[in-house]
């Protein structure tokens, strides 16, 4: 048995300035590419982790973006990567909480949620993003979704133990969950994950071999990474993992 809170697993990314693109970055530009965003449009990252999807909005859609996560560490990550592509002004990083958005409602036109809804009370942040969008704004989640009704019992008795995803469920309850807080034109394209690319090839890509490298060192010598690393090996014991999708899911708020 592995025992890990959720806060203990964002704590230790927000350390290593580790975040996860579920879906790679193939996954992160079909997400983005079928938002449609244009030029001058606001736009909410919302877990916005080191910034790597605020940085891209900012630099191939000059989208105006509100970058934001509960995580100070995180915010500092995502500070350092618009310093370094030179689009801090494109950006404007927020302290912000998924439940409790410090926005006025109809902020945004676009909302881009990346592996974050996994550690939220789902349905009180749906509403929060329905909440700061404006009237046919468009929202984009990417989350890890599981595939079959026994991968997913089982998948929610391993998560009570190893708090990192609890949330994690079907397309069908993801779907289900964005229309229950009143969005409309849902779709999804649910893929299967190419763990070579999502755990080397993509982090090489976003962040470099030196900060990759780092992270690996981290993993051996860090007690929480130690757990979390604990935690995973019972997961791939499990044989979850063939069972776990990147759920690409769109919404408009009508
Ligand atoms: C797995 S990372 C994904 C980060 C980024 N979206 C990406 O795809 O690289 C999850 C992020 O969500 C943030 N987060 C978790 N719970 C949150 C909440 N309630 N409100 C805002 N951000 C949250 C974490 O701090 C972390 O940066």
């Amino acid at each position: 048995m592995v025992d890990i809170t959720r806060d203990e697993y964002l704590e230790a990314l927000e350390r290593a300035g580790l975040t996860g693109h579920p879906g790679g970055i193939a996954g992160t530009r079909a997400l983005i590419g079928r938002l449609g965003i244009r030029p001058g449009e606001r736009v909410l990252d919302l877990g916005c982790g080191t910034g790597y999807t605020s940085c891209l909005m900012a630099r191939e859609h000059r989208a105006d973006v509100v970058a934001a996560d509960l995580r100070p560490g995180m915010l500092a990550w995502a500070r350092r990567r618009a310093e370094k592509e030179r689009v801090t002004d494109a950006i404007r990083l927020v302290a912000a909480d998924a439940h409790h958005l410090p926005f006025r409602e109809w902020s945004f036109d676009a909302a881009v949620v990346e592996s974050v809804l996994v550690f939220c009370d789902v349905p009180v942040a749906l509403a929060e993003l329905y909440r700061v969008l404006k009237p046919g704004g468009r929202l984009g989640c990417n989350e890890l979704t599981v595939v079959g009704a026994e991968a997913r019992e089982k998948m929610r008795r391993f998560t009570a133990s190893f708090a990192i995803a609890p949330a994690v469920t079907t397309e069908d309850e993801w779907t289900a969950a964005f229309r229950a807080a009143g969005f409309t034109g849902v779709a999804a394209d649910v893929r299967p994950i190419d763990w070579l690319d999502v755990s080397l090839l993509s982090p090489l890509r976003t962040d470099g071999l030196r900060k990759y490298l780092s992270v690996l060192l981290q993993s051996v010598t860090d007690p929480e990474f130690r757990k979390i690393s604990r935690g995973k090996r019972a997961f791939l014991a499990s044989g979850l993992l063939r069972h776990i999708r990147s759920g690409l899911y769109w919404a408009s708020r009508p």
